[in-house]
């Protein structure tokens, strides 16, 4: 019987997380970083010892990819030390740990989807502070360590490109967005389901990929998101990445190679584009309904 300590149980992924132990009847706790701030090994290792779980599923994160440009030291700490925290009350207990990392820990340059094995090579701080988040894991407690890279997330939750547009798309509102940087979109359902399905399936513990299926730019992503809003998708406009002039670099390609998830055999991988399909409308309701549209 699964007993789950899910931190960052109220963001993209966590609340998808969360839903997926409610509907399955698994029994878990959720804090709040009010409640329960990961910095602080104190706390973390009296929760631990309190609640007795025998998985952690770490959603908690740094999120602000630029913002960790001026404040890397605040990214480190979360995306950091507080994930050394986490390994090592984690291995004292004997509890596995499901971590999330991010196809920002490579650089892009490749043209082949990335393996678990490609060497790493973030091209901004944020995925430097996510890279030693999972150096900090593997080191502290590598034989219960489950780290799942994923990439461009959205849910019906927080702040999100796809809910970004979607808002557009409903007011009918012109959208600029870069052409020049390919990934494949990720549903958090689709990975909170794959996370429940890891912890059925036990697979060895190292560093699996998980994002939906195919591949596009966020140019293509909103033109489906409008298409699939039924905003005319021509309201949707290519640049390229040089005229944004953001703080933090992205890199230009950031497919992750699904294999080793597939032959472990954990959970089917769904393409990007049904997935949309699925989880758009109740994005677009949820905004209807707290924009009042
Ligand atoms: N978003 C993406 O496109 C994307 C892409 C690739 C990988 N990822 C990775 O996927 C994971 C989930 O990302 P997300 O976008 O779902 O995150 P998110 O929506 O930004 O949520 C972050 C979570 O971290 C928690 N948190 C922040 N500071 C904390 C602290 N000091 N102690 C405990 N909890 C704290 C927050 O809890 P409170 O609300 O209670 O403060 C919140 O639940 C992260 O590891 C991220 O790096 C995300």
């Amino acid at each position: 019987m699964s007993r789950i300590l899910l931190l960052g149980g109220s963001g993209i992924l966590g609340s998808e997380a969360l839903n997926q132990l409610q509907v399955r009847n698994i029994d878990y706790v959720s804090p709040r970083s009010s409640d329960l701030d990961i910095r602080d090994k104190g706390s973390l290792t009296t929760f631990i010892a309190d609640f007795k779980p025998n998985w952690i599923i770490n959603c908690a994160a740094w999120t602000n990819v630029d913002g960790a440009e001026d404040s890397f030291d605040s990214a480190l700490e979360l995306n950091s030390v507080a994930v050394k925290n986490i390994a090592e009350v984690a291995k004292k207990f004997e509890c596995p740990v499901i971590h999330i990392s991010t196809d920002y820990v490579f650089d892009g340059d490749s043209s082949n989807p990335y393996s678990e094995a490609a060497p790493v090579n973030p091209v901004n701080r944020y995925g430097q502070s996510k890279v030693q988040g999972e150096i900090a894991l593997l080191d502290a407690f590598a034989e219960g360590a489950y780290i799942i890279r994923t990439s461009w997330l959205y849910g019906a939750t927080g702040k999100n490109f796809v809910k970004t547009m979607a808002k557009k798309a409903l007011n009918t509102e012109n959208a600029r967005v870069v052409d020049d940087q390919k990934g494949s979109p990720t549903s958090a359902r689709d990975l909170a389901t794959g996370i429940t399905q890891l912890i059925e399936t036990q697979p060895k513990p190292g560093i699996y990929h998980y994002s939906n299926a195919g591949s596009c730019s966020w140019f293509e992503l909103a033109q489906a998101i409008y298409k699939n809003a039924g905003a005319d998708s021509n309201l949707v406009e290519p640049i390229s990445s040089a005229s944004l002039d953001l703080k933090a670099k992205r890199p230009r390609y950031s497919l992750l190679s699904k294999e080793k998830w597939n032959s472990a055999g954990i959970s089917e991988i769904p393409d990007w584009e049904s997935s949309l399909e699925i989880l758009l409308p109740e994005i677009l309701a949820e905004i209807r309904e707290s924009e009042k549209l």
